[in-house]
């Protein structure tokens, strides 16, 4: 299936010729859990390795996770307990080898990641506390700083960083946006074009030639309104590997958090999250008349999977025509509160909420991409010498809806796989360093040189200027968002394609590049959304609305062709007894 003549991507955005370049056995690009762990991991087993991150190593979307990291580490627990509760929340499409690597290696993982120096927090005896969030059935969140493991495991695998930093094997270069993939004539993935806002040698865009790139560069949250991502969620990783050709998966599944602080109408941006963790602790949900609305709707109630939440609180907000509802957490009491989830309180007061004595005002908000840059089990695309791990990747454990606190240990699991994959490769000499092809008009690789800002096809490839954000995030959230149909995807769809349209040449730099990769994400979102005629997991359509459908049981699948256009196919995915 092809879509039609209107959608047509480019092969690379437009920037300038590479002022410089360096080079690397892998690039790994993003400083989140899946790209530290990655790269700490590949520096003892290859010679060199380059880690770039777009601002600084801190600032990505894993400091941000506040409720934990979810494995069978309870001798009451099994990892076969945790498969079923992931295959259970990701609405019969998740794919059964993924999620039983994700949930056997996990628990080793996360032991691991201790003893790397991350400090979780101890029951009395000293083992580990694990709580409980939506849609699992037994304690296995294990958390740090009470709400803020994120910040805890980003500090810890920095901290190790830090002590290798030294090391000639491996080199960080911050502030560098990664812009496009380097491929050779066969589209083999040889490196990376960035920009780096530094100083001598490296300034402006260069290019960095690899044998090996990893994608580690998180989620898209900002091609809507309201997220509760960080403002470096621009989807770059995601739109780079669609431009180079990789096979994408499952994107229209977008995960709306339910419990996300409801600023008032308009709220743009980063929003504040209120963990799962509150809800799994014993908060609950009510409508503004005080109704607890979660009750009798699904046997778990408010610790039902993320997506059943989410829609039952559009459901209520719309049968009330409110915007929001209420997170009732009173009854935990003050000094509970103030210790088990201290960021979120002081957020919320500083925000003018006092959780102990008041309702909170909630509403779902984007949260997190459950598909992405398809790949297998060690990690690897469709395009040889590309690699993905965490949010910018389609695994196939998350099916339509990742279980809760699933996100990092993902990202743990398949850095491990993924180095060891890469290193044995270049041990086999399997991976050898390509040379980088250039492009023809008519989108064909072929070796030689040819002016860096030719970009094939030509008519829609114009950058869009950082001030169209607004509108790729109102066009997306108003008919991609929480909730679709036929009619809302077409409408945003030909915005989208207006704002392609008229685009004219924008300076090339960070703010252009950001909004068109939004752009051409949210293009793919929306196409793969309007081909997915039900409801299931985080794809809500309206016009669809009872759930699944078993002809839908299986992974839409998007590629760019050379030609521009996007084509996409539907995989199905065998059936799983999910009782
Ligand atoms: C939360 O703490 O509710 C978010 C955890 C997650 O996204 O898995």
């Amino acid at each position: 299936m092809t879509d039609g003549p209107g959608l047509r991507i480019p092969r690379r955005l437009v920037a300038a010729e590479p002022g410089w370049t360096t080079s690397a056995d892998v690039i790994v690009v993003g400083s989140g859990i899946a790209g530290l762990t990655t790269a700490l991991r590949l520096r003892q087993r290859v010679d060199r390795v380059l880690l770039v991150t777009k601002t600084v190593l801190h600032e990505g979307s894993t400091q941000w996770a506040q409720g934990g990291i979810a494995a069978a580490l309870d001798p009451g627990d099994s990892p076969q307990e945790h498969l079923h509760d992931t295959l259970v929340a990701g609405c019969g499409i998740c794919d059964v080898p993924a999620v039983t690597a994700l949930v056997h290696e996990g628990p080793e993982r996360v032991r691991e990641l201790v003893a790397l120096g991350a400090e979780f927090d101890l029951d009395d005896a000293g083992e580990l506390k694990l709580t409980r969030e939506g849609g699992h059935h037994k304690d296995r969140i294990a958390h740090a700083g009470g709400d803020a493991t994120g910040k805890e495991i980003s500090r810890a695998l920095i901290a190790a960083l830090h002590r290798v930093q030294d090391d000639p094997g491996i080199e960080v270069i911050e502030h560098a946006l990664v812009v496009d993939l380097l491929q050779d004539e066969e589209s083999r993935v040889c490196g990376v074009t960035l920009h780096v806002i530094g100083e001598g040698q490296m300034d402006g865009v260069g290019a960095a030639r690899s044998r090996a790139v990893v994608l580690a560069t998180g989620g898209l949250g900002q091609v809507y309104s309201a997220t509760t991502n960080p403002s470096v969620a621009t989807g770059d990783g995601m739109a780079a590997a669609l431009r180079a050709g990789a096979v994408m998966a499952d994107v229209e599944f977008v995960q709306f958090h339910p419990t996300v602080l409801w600023l008032g109408p308009g709220s743009r941006g980063q929003q504040p999250l209120i963990s799962e963790a509150v809800r799994g602790e014993g908060a609950f949900l009510v409508d503004r008349d005080g109704v607890r609305f979660m009750q009798g709707r699904h046997p778990l109630a408010d610790l039902a999977p993320r997506d059943v939440v989410s829609r039952a609180i559009v459901d209520r907000m719309l049968e009330t025509g409110e915007d929001h509802v209420f997170l009732d957490a009173r009854h935990l009491g003050r000094e509970f509160l103030e210790e088990r989830f201290p960021s979120i309180v002081a957020r919320c007061r500083e925000l003018g909420f006092d959780p102990a004595t008041e309702l909170l005002p909630v509403a779902p908000a984007q949260h997190y991409a459950s598909g992405g840059v398809r790949t297998d089990l060690v990690g690897r695309s469709t395009l040889d010498g590309l690699y993905a791990c965490g949010e910018v990747s389609c695994t196939g454990v998350h099916g339509a809806n990742r279980l809760a606190s699933n996100s990092l240990l993902e990202g743990l699991v398949f850095a491990h796989r993924i180095a060891d994959d890469i290193s044995e490769r270049m041990a086999g000499g399997q991976l050898p360093q390509a040379d980088p092809a250039v492009e023809a008009t008519d989108g064909t690789l072929a070796t030689g040189t040819a002016p860096a800002d030719e970009v094939a096809p030509g008519e829609d490839a114009a950058l869009l200027d950082g001030s169209a954000r607004v509108q790729v995030q109102a066009a997306m959230t108003a008919g991609s968002g929480a909730v679709r149909s036929a009619e809302s995807l077409a409408t945003t769809a030909l915005a989208l394609q207006g704002l392609a349209l008229a685009a004219t040449s924008s300076e090339p730099g960070p703010e252009s590049w950001e909004t068109t990769n939004l752009l051409h994400i949210g293009q793919v979102l929306t196409l793969a959304a309007s081909l997915r005629e039900e409801t299931r997991g985080g794809h809500l359509r309206s016009d669809h609305p009872s759930q699944v459908d078993p002809r839908w049981r299986g992974h839409t699948l998007v590629v760019r062709g050379s030609d521009g256009t996007l084509s996409t196919t539907f995989e199905p995915v065998p059936e799983q007894d999910l009782a």
